[in-house]
This record gives C-alpha cells, sequence and structure tokens, in this order.
C-alpha cells in the first residue's frame, strides 16, 4: 500500500510554472489519462488541484473524448459539501486543464492503508458518502468508481467525492432505463455490472458504499483474491466475513448493502434512517456554488488557438467547444511505451468452452502453435523468435457466473513488450465478438511542464 506523502507546492528547488493565472506544483495524482497537480491561484493566493489531460491521448482511446466532455458536465451539476467544486477549464493546443477544489487532507485512501478506522470515524466518513451519494442520485449522477481512492479530504476531515470520469448521466440510459456500459474498478464492482442484462447505476453506487464501509471498519477488502476471476465468484456470491470487532449494527448495515440482487439492496432513504448511521449525524448545509460558470459559460484558452478549439473568440470558448475540438478516434499506437501495460484480462458473456475454441482459432490464424491444457487453458507459441526470445502466452478461462467468464493472459515467455502487443492489439480484432469488456487498458500520462511557462 505504498503511496508517496502530500506535500503543498512546487516540491523545494523545482522551478514554479505559471498557467494562465495559477502557478501549477507537484503531482498529486494521476490517472490513465491525466495528473492532478497542486496549483495555487496567484490573485487569491488559493490552493487548487488541477487536472491536466493531454489531448492527443485521449483522443487514442475510444470514447475517452466523450467521457472527458460527460466529467466536466457533471461536475458543473453536483455542488455540495462533500463533493469536489469545479472552478474552471483552460486550454492550451495540447491539453485541457480542468482546476478544481484542493482537498488538502488527500485521499482517505491512505488513511485506510493505514489500517482501519474507528467506528465513530468510519460513520463520519460513511455519513457524508451517503449524503453526497444521495445528491448524486437526485440529480441524476451515478458516479460509478466510487473507492477510497477517490474519496479525498478537507484540513477539516470533510470528505470530498472527487473523479467523476466514469460518472453515468440519465442520457446514457437506454430504453430499458438502465445502463449497459462495464466499468469501475474490479474489488468495488457490483455484481450486476459484472453481468450482462444492464444496472441501476444508483443501485450499483451502494454496493460500492458498502465495500468502502467494509474497508473503513476492517481495514481491507471484503472480495479478495489474486485472481480475478476468484474475486468474480466471491462478487456474484456476496461472499465476505466479518471480523469481530465490528459492531452488529455495522454488520447489519454491511450486509443490507453487500446485497447480490440490487431490487433487494438498501436505499440512500433506508440507510439514513438505520440507527447506526442516524447517531450524530448532521446533514450537510448546501453549498453556494464556487463558481457561477455553467456549461454555456465561457472557458480560457491559453495559448491564443482558439481557432483550434473550435471557439468564436480569440481568447475564450466554453469546455464545450475546448473538447469538441477534439475528434475521437480508435488508435492503439501509443501503447508501446516501455511504462505502459495492456490489460490482460477481460469478461465475456460466451461460455468458457466456446472462449477457449475462439482462443485457439484466433491463435492459429495469427501464426502461433497453440496446445490445449488441462481444464480452460491454451498455451500459444509463436514460431519464430523475439526480440528477446520465443513468445509464449498462456490463457486461462473461468466461468465465475452462468453467463459470465473471465479470461486471463498471462507472460509466459519471449519479450514483455511482444506480450504487451499481443494483448494490446494481436488478439484484440479477433476476440472483438465474444469480448465483453477489457479489464484496465492503461497508458501513462505524459509531463506538463512542456505546456507552461516559468515563472
Ligand atoms: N488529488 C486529486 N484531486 C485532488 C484534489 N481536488 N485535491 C487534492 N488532491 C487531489
Amino acid at each position: 500500500m505504498a503511496r508517496s506523502g502530500r506535500e503543498e507546492g512546487g516540491g523545494g528547488e523545482e522551478r514554479k510554472l505559471v498557467l494562465g493565472r495559477y502557478e501549477l506544483g507537484r503531482v498529486l495524482g494521476q490517472g490513465t489519462f491525466a495528473k492532478v497537480h497542486y496549483g495555487r491561484d496567484l490573485r487569491s493566493g488559493e490552493s487548487v488541484a488541477i487536472k491536466v489531460i493531454d489531448k492527443a491521448r485521449l483522443r487514442q482511446t475510444e470514447g475517452m473524448v466523450e467521457q472527458l466532455r460527460r466529467e466536466i458536465s457533471v461536475m458543473r451539476m453536483v455542488r455540495h459539501p462533500n463533493v469536489v467544486a469545479i472552478r474552471e477549464v483552460l486550454a492550451s493546443r495540447a491539453r485541457v486543464f480542468v482546476v478544481m477544489e484542493y482537498a488538502r487532507g488527500g485521499e482517505l485512501f491512505a488513511k485506510v492503508a493505514r489500517g482501519r478506522v474507528t467506528e465513530d470515524h468510519a460513520r463520519r466518513y460513511f455519513q457524508q458518502l451517503v449524503a453526497a451519494v444521495g445528491y448524486c442520485h437526485s440529480r441524476g449522477v451515478a458516479h460509478r468508481d466510487l473507492k477510497p481512492e477517490n474519496l479525498l479530504l478537507d484540513e477539516e476531515g470533510r470528505l470530498k467525492v472527487t473523479d467523476f470520469g466514469l460518472a453515468a448521466l440519465p442520457e446514457q440510459l437506454r430504453q430499458d432505463g438502465l445502463l449497459h456500459t462495464q466499468c469501475g474498478t474490479p474489488a468495488y464492482v457490483a455484481p450486476e455490472v459484472l453481468r450482462k442484462r444492464g444496472y441501476d447505476g444508483a443501485r450499483a453506487d451502494l454496493w460500492s458504499c458498502g465495500v468502502v464501509l467494509y474497508v473503513l471498519l476492517c481495514g481491507f477488502l471484503p472480495f479478495q483474491h489474486d485472481s480475478y476471476a476468484k474475486m468474480y465468484q466471491k462478487i456474484f456470491k456476496a461472499e465476505y466475513q466479518v471480523p469481530p470487532w465490528v459492531s452488529g449494527d455495522a454488520r447489519r448495515l454491511i450486509a443490507r448493502l453487500l446485497v447480490v440482487d440490487p431490487a433487494k439492496r438498501i436505499s440512500i432513504g433506508e440507510i439514513m434512517r438505520t440507527p447506526w448511521f442516524r447517531k450524530g449525524f448532521v446533514p450537510p448545509v448546501p453549498t453556494s456554488p464556487v463558481s457561477p460558470k455553467k456549461w454555456e459559460d465561457d472557458d480560457v484558452v491559453l495559448d491564443g488557438t482558439a481557432a483550434a478549439a473550435g471557439a468564436m473568440s480569440p481568447r475564450t470558448c466554453n469546455a464545450f467547444q475546448l473538447i469538441s475540438s477534439m475528434s475521437s478516434g480508435f488508435d492503439l499506437s501509443g501503447m508501446f511505451e516501455s511504462e505502459q501495460k495492456a490489460a490482460t484480462v477481460f469478461t465475456s458473456r460466451a461460455p468458457a468452452a466456446t472462449v477457449i475454441q475462439k482462443l485457439e482459432a484466433v491463435g492459429r490464424s495469427l501464426g502461433y502453435t497453440v496446445t490445449r491444457g488441462k481444464g480452460w487453458k491454451l498455451r500459444l507459441e509463436a514460431t519464430a523468435d523475439g526480440a528477446n526470445g520465443r513468445l509464449a502466452v498462456t490463457a486461462e478461462a473461468l466461468e465465475v457466473a452462468t453467463d459470465v467468464a473471465v479470461v486471463e493472459f498471462a507472460h509466459d515467455a519471449g519479450d514483455e513488450l511482444d506480450f504487451n502487443k499481443f494483448c494490446a492489439v494481436d488478439v484484440r480484432p479477433g476476440l472483438a465478438d465474444i469480448v465483453w469488456a477489457w479489464q484496465g487498458d492503461g497508458p501513462a500520462t505524459p509531463d506538463v511542464a512542456a505546456e507552461c511557462s516559468p515563472a
């Protein structure tokens, strides 16, 4: 659970970088497509957090431009004391900068990584989480990636939900009124999200709240296993154990949150009526907007390339236009820098036997020698040597529920970059009709320094 501690500012001797009216400091956190930096408003002296998104990298993955647009839209819709507030959106030719409220206390993850918290602390965090999540749901927003890494603390220890990158709006509901995109972080994801039948994003969020509550009280995850497949199996059965130090009331609440059938899972209103939740609960006072900006308002283009961003005026355009200028495309060419790892696990709605048959055919068509192992296992070996010997990949499929198989590729021999390319590119077209979702593709984000002027 090693994660570097936080400290403010630009990090000792480092040169300060200036971005419009903000001074940019050290990196606070890093996601797949973005880095979050500490920042300071040079006019007011206030601390901010600035999410820096590389446009080119975003364009490389289908749907990411739309996702960023949705994230900004959602952040502007949800103004709540327990949600990180957005201040403004800036852009340069190469990057988008989302300026947000700074949460000085860092991630709740850092606290639980040191071990469980007391039941009173767990309750206080959980009350704030449920208040924020209930507010988001009342505005039609499901977060879909609730976990301690996305829960920040301010200087008073107040919880702030952040990272709406996977949030869903009602416009994403299909005709059945449900969401169908599989996303989130496996250990925190509700079983219905892992299934194929569509899910209610709000109810799925409550499962994740249950996992967060468990982690706070216990100091470890309820569903954990080295193998994704085994972890999914536990999730599908809500198979977990509660250690003896957790009180009866807390235990009962967890048991009503971690319910496999979303229709039987406890609702926000019911949570708020439980004795455990009610103890000392002070409903948060609504915040007035940090910034009066709406989606349609002007955001700033930093390097005067408004035309490239599709704006009407030379200096400003709105975030919608800033992001609209970035046409999407599907291009995995950025996947192969040395620090980048491809996803090695996918889920499928096909039975394990069909998955293995398909993999065998795809492997052969790509020129690999394919051997079957015991159960649903395969070994694919290249017929010629690569950069570091002959590539060999093993694949194992496990049916984790009647209609869900998890397939995991492992690197057996040969060069690691060849293995990454195999998983990220070579096998994908052939498997497209049986893959439901690849788990956690992760290109790294580049540095922002090139964009900013030295102070
Ligand atoms: N890390 C990611 N977002 C942050 C924020 N708003 N404040 C502090 N640290 C963060």
